[in-house]
């Protein structure tokens, strides 16, 4: 398998804490992959390191075949690496629409995002890229308030907004940080659909966090599990639901299979 996205024996230390210790693992084209762990397993601090938001005390990360670590996030997102965060990451004073326009200029230079979104130049541009950002918010099913503010949004919409932005960049990879997260069991489900459809119509690989294992088990090809930092376990759904060292790090915390 070529890897898209190759993480080799990646560390991140705070002081005392490892927080990530040598972590290796691969994401493939095309594929939808679970990351999951106990709280302060090191989830979040992995996507950080992967994105460049912050960087690793050792260790190699390379994308699409070239070397990330050390890039900045922008830059990372250039080259088709996108990622969601764990609260609701939308500009809550700019419509829905505008939001997804934005998503999708990440990729392309400040300067170009300025000139479509700040002034009323660049007709046709302007047209085509809004067409698109319209299908996609169709895709997650909020295009019938594309013109309301983000911020007024319900709950439920906004979780659904921020993977439109992150789809609207059209990544080859996306990184998501618990979509499902206070959402009810019923939107939770949905969720996960969305997510799937979204892998197949976009054709983008994803990495998933989520502490909804019922979503994680239903959706991902690969499983693999961090506990204290460590790497303690990769494999199917089936494989990591039965996995020993699995549950015993689950011990105590509600993991619902
Ligand atoms: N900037 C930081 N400075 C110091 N310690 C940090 C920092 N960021 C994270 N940590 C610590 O690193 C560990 C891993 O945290 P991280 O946020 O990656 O966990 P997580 O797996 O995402 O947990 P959760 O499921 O609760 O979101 C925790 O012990 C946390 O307190
Ligand atoms: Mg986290």
């Amino acid at each position: 398998m070529t890897a898209l996205l190759d993480v080799h024996r990646i560390s991140k230390r705070f002081g005392g804490l490892m927080a990530l210790n040598e972590v290796t693992f691969k994401v493939g084209t095309d594929e939808v992959i679970g990351l999951i762990g106990p709280n302060g397993a090191g989830k979040t601090t992995c996507f950080n390191v992967v994105s460049g938001n912050t960087s690793p005390t050792s260790g190699r990360i390379s994308f699409d075949g070239q070397n990330i670590v050390g890039l900045k996030p922008s830059r990372i997102v250039r080259m088709g690496l996108s990622r969601t965060y764990q609260a609701t990451s939308v500009f809550p004073d700019s419509t829905v629409l505008e939001n997804v326009m934005r998503g999708a200029f990440t990729r392309s230079e400040d300067s170009l995002f300025g000139s479509i979104i700040g002034s009323p130049a660049s007709g046709t541009a302007r047209n085509k890229e809004r067409a698109a950002c319209m299908e996609i918010l169709e895709q997650v099913g909020i295009a019938h308030v594309h013109d309301h503010l983000a911020g007024s949004l319900p709950y439920g919409y906004q979780r659904r907004l921020g993977v439109a932005i992150a789809f609207a960049s059209r990544p080859k990879l996306i990184m998501m940080d618990e979509p499902a997260a206070g959402l009810n069991p019923e939107e939770s489900q949905a969720m996960g659909a969305l997510i799937r459809a979204m892998h197949e119509s976009e054709r983008a690989s994803v990495l998933i966090v989520e502490h909804d294992m019922r979503l994680v088990m239903d959706i991902c090809h690969r499983i693999i599990v961090l506990d204290h930092g460590e790497l303690i376990a990769a494999g199917s759904p089936d494989e990591i639901r039965n996995n020993p060292k699995v549950i015993e790090a689950y011990l105590g915390t509600e993991l619902v299979t």
